[in-house]
């Protein structure tokens, strides 16, 4: 959860040109790029009718209205009547080409960047706020829709009926035809300075709803947090300061937009009023008659539309340009986290898990830092259950996402049954390796979705997915759930939020468990149960365990009491590796560990913990309740209401 600007949106705008922009839409748009073309065809159709009655007016003024025929001034009526009504029709028939294409390419367009998001590495989502992610999954893609059924299209025909148009005036006569040329110069002179300026502004805008999107996203979600803080006020100031920025940002758009209208609406007025001069001298001197006059005031009212939204679509296509560029700020980002070229498969997986001299450092580290993880060393029988313990701080959690690459080692290599996870095709590595987390993340499923997850492979409604399901609720000590509503059929809020803390994390273990893989990686996965409940799991993790290779980082000294060894993380490296007892007797780092995890256990239970001379400081603060503030609040599970 980053909170400056720069962090949530990490990508400057594209340096192309705003054609090559937007050409690297052509892979989405291809599919559907005759029906685009057949809207717009129908729209030059209806801009040429349109064109052409003026030139029909001229032939019934300067024949039948001054002859007088009264039935060639109806038939003439008629064909102008006649006109306007294929006009209309080939409108109509534009929208129909264009919608129906649009939203295929919105739909291609937001499927593909979705899944483009699912196979992104946590790194990119480290780097990335969720509401940018949010915007232009919805608001950009949703203007690239617009842009190309009415922008695009528009854009294209009405240039094309600007020049045709023109190209018509100058053949009543060459000085009409100059002024209507002349006065637009202005015109395109402003638009360009208008295109650049606004590029500029329209990005700035689609940047700061997307953090202010975040900043919406991160209350919402922690709306506890804030309220049990009493930190509304604070939040809502900080939210208000950012809508105001981006306020102030939509204004400038506003001022860029409407001093361009003005100029819109203004060159044309002088240009009627010129034309009308020069017409009426023209007429004078006999080098046009009144009907000539006529049609090109009538053509000049048709070109008039097409002019004034030159500006308009050419501002249109920067917001899309932008919209495109923030789109492919995404697709462009190289997927560090891929399957191998050469995949290595393991059939039946012995369940070896080692780290070979495994380096780590997160992108964001400082380049003089020391790696985060300095040279790990550490090698997991199979079967064997391994505790990690270590101070907080020290890199544990980082090392648990190495296995299953959520990350990528930056040096050395770790490996399963000698062979480098690098190598395995990602489905299948995360088919043998799966993890539980301390922040238990649920999903707005039922209990049985949420628990069989990762269980691609099974029916969830299968007798054997309910055999699964069941024994990895007894494992995980979940029986609570029988008790909500509807079973395991009950939808769990987003999040899983209206469970507790306690129940969230059995559900996270149960489905770590349900996914039967051969090596189980658990960062604390226990911390936030009572001592007695996880007494029961880890009895039953312990027959689970029997056969499956485990990682379990620990934060209590009883969680370590499971593990067949432990393993001590310092400064980088694991400096120890060796029974609980061993370690106990030959490492000092460990029994400062051991000694400060069983004062925060104290500090949550209220027992007195086995006293250690270089501990005593630490009891003694705890005995005077200095520290009993850093205790978890402990969620309130059914054993202890029954207690
Ligand atoms: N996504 C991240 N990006 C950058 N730095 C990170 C990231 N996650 C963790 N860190 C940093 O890496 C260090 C180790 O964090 P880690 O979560 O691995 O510690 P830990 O041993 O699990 O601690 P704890 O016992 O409190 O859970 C910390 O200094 C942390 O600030
Ligand atoms: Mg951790």
């Amino acid at each position: 959860m980053s909170s400056s600007p720069s962090a949530q949106n990490p990508s400057p705008s594209s340096t192309l040109s705003t054609p090559a922009a937007l050409w690297r839409l052509k892979p989405f748009v291809k599919p559907v790029i005759w029906r685009l073309a057949g809207g717009a065809a129908s729209a030059l159709i209806a801009a040429i009718i349109a064109l052409m009655i003026p030139i029909v007016l001229e032939q019934i003024i300067s024949g039948p209205v001054y002859s007088g025929e009264i039935s060639a001034i109806v038939w003439g009526a008629v064909a102008v009547f006649a006109l306007g009504l294929g006009e209309a029709l080939m409108v109509w028939l534009r929208r129909q080409f264009v919608l129906n294409p649009s939203t295929e390419v919105e739909y291609k367009m937001r499927t593909e960047l979705y899944s483009r998001l699912q196979t992104l590495p946590v790194s990119f989502h480290d780097r990335w706020g969720s509401g940018q992610l949010l915007s232009r999954m919805m608001q950009d893609i949703g203007l690239i829709r617009r842009w190309l059924a009415f922008g695009l299209v528009l854009l294209v025909v009405n240039l094309l009926t600007i020049v045709i148009g023109s190209v018509l005036l100058f053949r009543w006569h060459w000085l009409l035809g100059t002024i209507f040329l002349v006065t637009a110069i202005p015109l395109w002179i402003r638009g360009y300075l208008f295109e650049k300026r606004y590029g500029a502004l329209t990005r700035r805008s689609q940047d700061q709803a997307g953090d202010l999107a975040t900043s919406v996203e991160e209350s919402v979600h922690g709306i506890r947090v804030l309220k049990a803080f009493g930190r509304g006020k604070h939040a809502l100031s900080r939210f208000s300061r950012q809508a105001e920025t981006l306020r102030e940002t939509e204004m400038s758009k506003a001022g860029a937009i409407a001093s361009i209208w003005f100029w819109l609406d203004l060159m044309p007025q002088i240009a009627f009023g010129l034309s009308l001069m020069s017409g009426i001298w023209l007429i004078s001197v006999d080098q046009i008659d009144e009907a000539q006059l006529f049609a090109f005031f009538a053509m000049a009212v048709v070109l008039r539309w097409p002019i004034e939204s030159i500006g308009f679509l050419f501002s249109f296509m920067l917001d899309a340009r932008t919209a495109t560029d923030r789109v492919f700020d995404i697709f462009s980002e190289t997927n560090t986290i891929t399957d191998p070229e050469h995949p290595v498969h393991i059939e039946n997986p012995r369940g070896e898990l080692a780290f070979e001299n495994a380096h780590f450092r997160y992108q964001d580290a400082g380049a003089h830092e020391r790696d985060l993880l300095d040279g790990i060393d550490l090698v997991l029988r199979p079967g064997e259950t391994m505790a990690l313990v270590g101070l907080t701080g020290s890199g544990k959690t980082t090392l648990t996402t190495l296995p299953t690459r959520l990350y990528d080692v930056t040096g050395g290599r770790v490996t399963l049954d000698g062979v480098d996870v690098r190598d395995l095709p990602l489905a299948e590595l995360r088919q043998h390796i799966a993890m539980a987390f301390e922040d238990a993340t649920l999903f707005s499923a039922t209990v049985r979705e949420n628990v069989l997850l990762g269980r691609a492979d099974l029916d969830v409604h299968s007798e054997e997915g309910e055999r699964v399901l069941r024994e990895a609720l007894q494992v995980a000590q979940a029986a609570f759930v029988d008790s909500l509503p509807d079973g395991v059929e009950t939808v769990i809020g987003e999040e899983g939020l209206s469970l507790s803390g306690g129940q969230r994390q059995r559900l996270a273990l149960a489905r770590a468990v349900a996914a039967a893989p051969k090596v189980l990686v658990l960062d604390d996965p226990l911390s936030a149960l009572d001592v007695d409940t996880e007494a029961l799991v880890e009895e039953a993790l312990r027959h689970v365990l029997a056969d499956t290779t485990a990682m379990i980082v620990a934060h209590r000294p009883s969680t370590v009491a499971l593990a067949d060894r432990v393993a001590l993380l310092e400064a980088g490296r694991v400096t120890a590796v060796g029974t609980h007892s061993e370690l106990l007797k030959t490492s000092r780092h460990y029994r400062h560990v051991i000694s400060s995890l069983e004062a925060e256990e104290a500090a949550r239970t209220g027992a007195i913990p086995i006293i250690r001379d270089e501990q005593l400081e630490v009891e003694d603060e705890v005995r005077e309740g200095r520290r009993v503030e850093a205790a978890d609040e402990d969620p309130i599970t059914e054993k202890e209401v029954q207690r």
